[in-house]
């Protein structure tokens, strides 16, 4: 038996998606912890392109389970939709391949509608959300007024009374802002017919996971977000409302630290962020080119994502924060056309150096990146299958991080797909 958590090092997407499929062969058990459906994972499997929001990536392995954790804030109709589109790719997820945490906290319609409201009524302070409803649920559990999936399947009746009043106060808010209001009835008839169908899901996943540990299964932790989004360690307020960090990972599941035996980093070679925030390396120049070849749009919302070059101040902490014992490197191939590599080592901030980001997001957004440029290898490293075989300037690139981040990298993505990955 052995548990693994994957976690992004930067603004999310950074390939968690791809590098937990890779990993699930070895598994028995994926398990997410936290985040929701803002999350966006894509795994291309027997040449299909999938993209997952709140069910594991494991799901699409067979012989696999999949469980949605305490930590997780799930919106059930999201969840169904997302269920029944996976049935029409020929992918069956049933009770016997996924579990659901009757502990996790409901994504409700007046959540997704009060996300809308409050990224309105902030303007041009905007956080630029995937308004799937995120920050307003952990808000309610966090106030301790939150619905759980256990109140939904467990007491339908009680539930539905909550929620029309909820909304009857939501709906005030709503009318006054000029915004839609919503249908309380309508709301909750979708809810109930949800329930009846989410109810043979619903289960003490602490037990099964715990019980699962005993018979030596393995547990894949599959991160969502990345350590910059962090409610903690990240840009706040620039960041999404869950411990994306390792410690998520256990709180999320109810799986304690000591059973954790590796924590693997994901970044990609170059930096990513969609939503607003301070981004230090942005890079406009890198963006377009990505843009006209197609790439970096977001999985959730499809919004261009803003790429910039790799920055190790973010990916030094990351390794720090989340006990990083490696890392897998992404999209290695999205540098493969550039002559120069500027990689960002430190930053200056009134005159001081800096290796590790401010609290701050004004000082973030107020720091001067410090580059060093690498050269390029200038060749097409989407077939090498074998770390040696890489270019000279690809593995001096590849080194540099190790040594900057102290963190061995064990795999390197060179292609979207499961077999352009190098293990090392
Ligand atoms: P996640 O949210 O961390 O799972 O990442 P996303 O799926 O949102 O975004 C990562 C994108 O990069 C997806 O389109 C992947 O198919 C793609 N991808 C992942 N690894 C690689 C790689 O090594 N090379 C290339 N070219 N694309 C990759
Ligand atoms: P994966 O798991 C990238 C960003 C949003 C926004 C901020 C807050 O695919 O890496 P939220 O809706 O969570 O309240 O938005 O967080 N964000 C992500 N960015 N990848 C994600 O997930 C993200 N999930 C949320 O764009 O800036
Ligand atoms: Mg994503």
């Amino acid at each position: 038996m052995s548990n693994t958590i994957v976690i992004g090092a930067q603004w999310g997407d950074e390939g968690k998606g791809k590098i937990v499929d890779l990993l699930t062969e070895k598994v028995d058990v994926v398990v997410r912890a936290q985040g929701g459906n803002n999350a966006g994972h894509t795994v291309i499997s027997d040449g299909k392109e999938y993209i997952l929001h709140l069910i594991p990536s494991g799901i699409l392995w067979p012989g696999k389970m999949c469980v949605i954790g305490n930590g997780v804030v799930m919106d059930p109709v999201a969840l169904l939709g997302e269920i029944d589109g996976l049935a029409e790719k020929g992918i069956s997820v049933t009770p016997e391949n996924l579990q659901i945490s009757d502990r996790a906290h409901l994504v409700m319609p007046f959540h997704r509608q009060l996300d809308a409201f409050r990224e309105a009524s902030k303007g041009d302070n905007k956080i630029g959300t995937t308004k799937r409803g995120i920050g307003p649920t952990y808000g309610d559990k966090i106030d301790r007024v939150g619905f759980r999936l256990h109140d939904l399947v467990g007491d339908p009746v009680k539930f539905s009374e909550r929620l029309h009043k909820r909304i009857s106060d939501c709906n005030v808010l709503f009318e006054g802002a000029g915004m839609e209001t919503l249908d309380a009835e309508e709301s909750g008839k979708e809810l109930l017919e949800a329930a009846e169908r989410l109810a043979p899901y619903s289960t003490d996943t602490v037990g099964t996971l715990h019980a699962y540990m005993k018979e030596g299964r393995s547990l894949l932790f599959e991160g969502a977000q990345g350590t910059y989004l962090d409610i903690d360690q990240g840009t706040y307020p620039y960041v999404t409302s869950s411990n994306t960090t390792s410690g998520g990972a256990c709180t999320g599941s109810g799986v304690p630290p000591q059973k954790i035996d590796r924590v693997v980093g994901v970044t990609k070679a170059y930096t990513t962020r969609v939503g607003e925030g301070p981004f230090p390396t942005q890079n406009d120049n890198l963006a377009d080119r990505f843009h006209k070849m197609g790439r970096e749009f977001g999985a959730t919302t499809g919004r261009k994502r803003r790429c910039g070059w790799l920055d190790l101040v973010l990916v030094r902490y990351a390794a720090m924060v989340n006990g990083f014992d490696d890392l897998a490197i992404t999209i290695l191939d999205g540098l493969d056309d550039c002559e120069e590599i500027p990689i960002c080592t430190h930053y200056e901030l009134n005159g001081k150096k800096l290796m590790l980001p401010p609290a701050s997001a004004e000082d973030f957004a107020n720091v001067v990146p410090v580059y060093e440029s690498l050269p390029g290898w200038q060749s097409d490293t989407t077939g090498v299958k074998n770390f040696e075989d890489l270019p000279a300037n690809a593995k001096a690139y590849l080194e540099r991080i190790e040594k900057e981040t102290e963190t061995r990298v064990s795999m390197v993505g060179v292609g979207p797909s499961r077999d352009q990955t190098i293990v090392r």
